[in-house]
């Protein structure tokens, strides 16, 4: 029953062939586009709550979730080059282990696309509100307007996230009116943040306030700090693995990429293995000049991060003392610290410019899946309805912008990006499992890429996803398992009956009718 209603295969490569995308992008368009999609809030924002959870050990903690991702990458490629269509960890999962396991995914892939896009906002709004009203134009927004209410892991006299939902705001109206981002705007913004990041390496590194001493001690709270518990080195991994969340947009572009076999592995590993470099760099360089020890509770445990008693203990801080674990910028806040305050500045700038377009790219792939699972008849029809003129799914973008800006309006930064985590590895792992479960079911289906070792890589990474997952923090795990009853309990009352497949409709055929 659980694995019943599987979609053939071939019905779904049906789609493909009648898109028939044109094979235009090459391996290096293709690096840049995951790099594009990666780089965002991550580094620029929760290098802070890593460092808090694990001190210096957040590098440690960047190579771990880097490692996992690599893996993860890995399957990634042969499955997204075998199936090109869209909906991605879905379709695969619908193709291998059918309809009701699709739909967890499904269901799970909001939280990595509409969760991690207020995530992202929470993350620009701090850069917005330091760097752009702050620091240049002296402004400071009440505390009610600027942060999530205190009791929800906010800052004291926090009520709504203003910015973040006026972010929001602004990139539904671009999706809705038809925006997509060209592979040209991509290409600048990926030098904008990349050059950013770059100088922050050179000025920090070769720092005269560099010292050794400041990763002393390296694991103030460990390696594991304890299930559930989120601290430590590996609770940081889990944490900062949203650093990587976005690379397999990539897989999602296998159907327009020139020589698949080749460039999907090296877009998908080739943007990994770069940003993996770049974020132990930056870590370093800002642990090493401004030092990134926790501030520990009384039971010599950091403080939870999003937590009030982290937030009470920041708030007692001037300003220019403010430690690296309390910023909410904390990369310009590096620079600041360090001497260079109108780079840090121009820091901020950059990534108040080039955060919005990971927002744009998260909430797209997240209309896609909704498009997709209501061409399968599992959501209402009338959500796949397209705009006559627009020519974009607008009521399910409208839909997505609501749940985007209502997350981004009450919730922490840190809090938003675990529960988007705790969605993406299960996805991540399902998609490791439809490509070992496809490897037996058609062993002779066209593969251009094969992932190699496959019977270690496919349960490294179930392995690893499930490590990170139980090393979230208990709440995003408690948020994870609620959204997936409330899921289940949507599938039973609703989609189980409308499914297409269920009713023997096949729509397979069909070229989605979302032009962009
Ligand atoms: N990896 C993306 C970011 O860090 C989602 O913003």
């Amino acid at each position: 029953m659980i694995f019943g209603r599987v979609k053939s295969l071939e019905s779904i490569l049906a789609t493909a062939e009648r898109k028939s995308l044109h094979r235009t992008l090459g391996a290096f368009q293709l690096t840049l586009f995951g790099i594009g999609c990666v780089i965002g809030t991550g580094i620029f924002v929760l290098t802070a709550a890593g460092a808090q959870k694990a001190g210096p050990g957040l590098m440690l903690a960047f190579a771990i979730a880097g490692a996992i991702c690599i893996v993860a990458a890995l399957c990634y490629a042969e499955i997204a080059a075998m199936i090109p269509v869209a909906g991605s960890a879905y379709t695969y999962t619908y193709a291998s282990m059918g309809e009701l396991l699709a739909w967890t995914v499904g269901w799970a892939l909001v939280l990595e696309y509409a969760v991690a896009a207020s995530a992202v906002c929470v993350g620009w709004s701090g850069y917005i509100t330091g760097t752009f009203l702050d620091h240049t134009l002296g402004i400071q927004l009440p505390p009610w307007l600027a942060s999530a209410p205190l009791a929800l892991g906010g800052a004291p006299g926090g009520f709504i996230n203003l910015p973040a939902v006026l972010i929001a705001g602004a990139i539904t109206w671009l999706l809705m009116i038809g925006t997509t981002e060209s592979a040209r705007v991509n290409a600048v913004l990926v030098a904008i943040k990349v050059t950013a990041l770059t100088v922050f390496i050179f000025l920090t590194l070769p720092s005269d306030q560099f010292s050794a001493a400041k990763f002393n001690p390296f694991l103030p709270a460990g390696v594991f700090g304890g299930i559930g518990t989120g601290v430590g080195a590996v609770g940081a991994a889990a944490t900062i693995f949203f650093a990587y969340v976005g690379f397999d947009a990539v897989s999602t572009a296998a159907e327009e990429t020139k020589n698949p076999q080749r460039n999907v592995p090296i877009g998908l590993i080739g943007s990994l293995l770069f940003c993996t470099i770049f974020y132990i760099l930056v870590a370093a360089g800002a642990i090493g000049t401004v030092g990134g020890q926790p501030i520990m509770g009384p039971n010599g445990v950091p403080f939870p991060t999003g937590s009030e008693e982290l937030a009470r203990q920041c708030a007692t801080y001037a300003a220019d003392q403010l430690p690296l674990v309390c910023s909410n910028e904390a990369l310009a806040h590096v620079l600041r610290q360090i001497g260079w305050s109108k780079v840090g500045n121009m820091l901020g700038y950059a990534a108040g410019f080039a955060l919005p377009s990971v927002i744009l790219i998260l909430m797209y792939g997240q209309t896609r899946i909704f498009f997709v699972m209501a061409r399968d008849g599992l959501l209402p029809e009338r959500l796949s309805t397209v705009h006559p003129r627009w020519k974009t799914p607008h009521i399910v973008t409208m839909m997505t912008g609501v749940v985007v800006a209502i997350g981004a309006a009450f919730f922490p930064v840190g809090q938003l990006a675990d529960w988007a985590n705790a969605g993406t590895l299960y996805a991540f792992m399902m998609v490791a499992i439809c490509v070992m479960i496809l490897r037996r079911t058609n062993p002779n289906a066209p593969r251009s890429f094969r992932t190699p070792l496959l019977a270690i890589v496919g349960p490294l990474t179930i392995v690893g996803c499930i490590f990170l997952f139980v090393n979230l923090p208990y709440q995003a795990i408690i948020v994870f398992i609620g959204w997936a009853l409330i899921g289940l309990v949507t599938y039973f009352v609703y989609g189980k009956k409308a499914s297409y497949l269920g009713r023997g409709i096949d729509v397979d055929g069909e070229a989605p009718p979302v032009a962009h």
